[in-house]
């Protein structure tokens, strides 16, 4: 059902510095910020031949994200990305095989301006999953 891994996504605490840390240090291409007030977050995204990293950070007083960075002030990988054809289909099929679907279970406008949702990670070996529409 899943596809291609769309993306990683590590929480910073300092996203100019990470930013500069994928540039110099690994020679990536990264992109400038993006503020996304209605998810909470600024993001910068590393472009690999296979696949994307996004930089979080976090944006405002209710970001989603902020309690993960006071857990983990230095960083963390916070979730991977796989694509789906069907999201709501894959939904059903997850929610049918006992899988927990975060939030009221609609999918959401994501980063990309595709639909995305969020699994729990409890029921997936303590990683965060959010599943995109292709
Ligand atoms: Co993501």
């Amino acid at each position: 059902m899943i596809g291609r891994l769309n993306h990683i996504a590590i929480v910073v605490p300092d996203l100019a510095a990470a930013a500069t840390l994928y540039r110099e240090t690994l020679g990536a291409t990264v992109s400038a910020p993006h503020e996304l007030e209605e998810h909470g977050v600024t993001t910068v995204f590393v472009d690999l031949p296979n696949t994307k990293i996004e930089l979080l950070h976090p944006l405002g007083g209710q970001s989603p994200i902020a309690s993960f960075l006071e857990r983990n002030p230095s960083g963390g990988v916070h979730h991977v990305c796989y694509e789906v054809d069907d999201i709501r289909a894959a939904r059903d099929r997850l929610k049918a095989r006992g899988a927990r679907v975060l939030g009221d279970g609609e999918p959401k406008l994501g980063a990309h301006g595709k639909p995305v949702l969020f699994l729990h990670p409890k029921d997936f070996l303590g990683t965060l999953i959010e599943l995109e529409e292709r």
